[in-house]
């Protein structure tokens, strides 16, 4: 039988904003976690340049690789050779081949509940379980290793995300030594989602690859980078991995857009320009959580990193896709029920995301204030 699985509930959302903006509504969009920046500068250029001068045949960039590699010893200390480095198109794919190059058919894979959409629904894709956690403030929203040690049986795969997607949430070192340490023993194969790394506000996130070599790892050149559409990631196994990897890549994919390679290596060197970005989201940060209690919105999650704000609004609503339509509605902000992220409590939850410009989030701060100050309290 075919895999159901539920629909990401934000691209309704989305659609919804689009249509009030061909009516001529000013929109807010809060609702998918993508930097409105573009592609840097000189990564537009780059395209631009090879654009009339490449084939643009099947290709996987030696030079990206290896400018990959030098980064993890750079951010991490870790040396990783190119070989080990699949180019994708995107973190998505990445996490497809992982998934499915490492566990079968009824497999049971940890995650935490709240978590990124794609996990469960990806597992389920590929006929295998998705054992969710629940994680709540005590947690602070993360998997932690005294939850995999007491899961019975042991799951034979885990998925972290580190910072997190919807909370922002950083797994500190000792927790991600202790995940480490668990899952050596318990046989627990971990794959680490790190497209959020680049994106923290105090303490930077650390890879897994610190604490366990052979952990697989998925990132993309759509959030730092910021360069979502260009569809771009990669995925690290470790050496022992590569060849199954390659032929999971070769069937599947084949290989990533040859201009997004091109454009992602001129990326790498644009790190004053992304660094730029950072401080806007910084800024972005403060005003939010500066704006929570005039909101009335003390339950939140930390956001150490990415750029999201997971908020309990129990106290207005026990159905958040309809919370965000109607906030949509009235306001033009738009923003990501928790549904998508936690089907048991998801349903008291918005994600705001604040990749947008500075006085896009003052604007949307205007427009939310009033809105939820009207807004009746259930049980009240
Ligand atoms: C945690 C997480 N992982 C993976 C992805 C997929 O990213 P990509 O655009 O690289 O496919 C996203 C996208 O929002 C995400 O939030």
């Amino acid at each position: 039988m075919p895999a159901r699985i539920d629909p990401f509930y934000a691209i309704a959302i989305s659609r919804a904003a689009h249509d009030l903006k061909t009516q001529g509504r000013s929109v807010i969009h809060m609702e998918f976690g993508q930097p409105s920046t573009g592609a840097p500068a000189a990564a537009i250029a780059a395209a631009h340049q090879v654009l009339d001068a490449d084939p643009m045949g099947y290709w996987e960039s030696p030079k990206l690789k290896e400018a990959i590699a030098r980064r993890y010893d750079m951010l991490y200390g870790v040396k990783v050779s190119p070989d080990q480095l699949t180019l994708t198109c995107g973190a998505s794919p990445a996490l497809v081949m992982a998934l499915a190059s490492s566990f079968s058919p009824g497999d049971r894979i940890a995650m935490a509940r709240p978590g990124y959409v794609a996990y469960r629904n990806t597992v389920k894709a590929l006929h295998m379980e998705a054992v969710e956690l629940a994680c709540g403030h005590a947690e602070r929203f993360q998997i932690t290793a005294a939850q995999l040690a007491a899961l019975e049986p042991a799951p034979a795969g885990v998925i972290i995300a580190s910072p997190a997607n919807p909370t922002g949430t950083i797994i500190s070192p000792d927790e991600m030594e202790a995940l480490a340490k668990v899952c050596r023993e318990r046989g627990i194969t971990i794959i680490s989602d790190e497209i959020y790394h680049g994106l923290s506000y105090g303490e930077p996130a650390r890879s897994m690859l610190e604490f366990e070599p052979k952990a697989l790892v998925v990132n993309s050149f759509s959030k730092y980078f910021s360069m979502a559409g260009w569809r771009l990631g990669w995925l690290l196994c470790p050496p022992e991995h590569i060849d199954r990897t390659q032929a999971y890549m070769g069937a599947l994919f084949l290989t990533p857009p040859s201009l997004a390679q091109h454009a992602a290596l001129a990326a790498m060197d644009s790190l004053d320009e992304l660094e730029g970005h950072v401080a806007v989201y910084r800024r972005n940060r403060e005003l939010l959580l500066a704006a929570l209690p005039a909101l009335g919105l003390d339950e939140i999650a930390p956001p150490d990193g990415a750029f999201y704000i997971y908020a309990d609004v129990g106290h207005l609503t026990n159905d958040s896709m309809g919370f965000c339509k109607e906030l949509l509605q009235d306001t033009g902000v738009a923003t990501a029920p928790g549904i998508d992220f936690d089907p048991v409590e998801g349903h008291h939850f918005i994600r705001m995301s604040f990749a947008v410009s500075t006085p896009e989030v003052e604007e949307a701060i205007a427009r939310l204030v009033p809105w939820f100050a009207a807004r009746p309290r259930l049980n009240a």
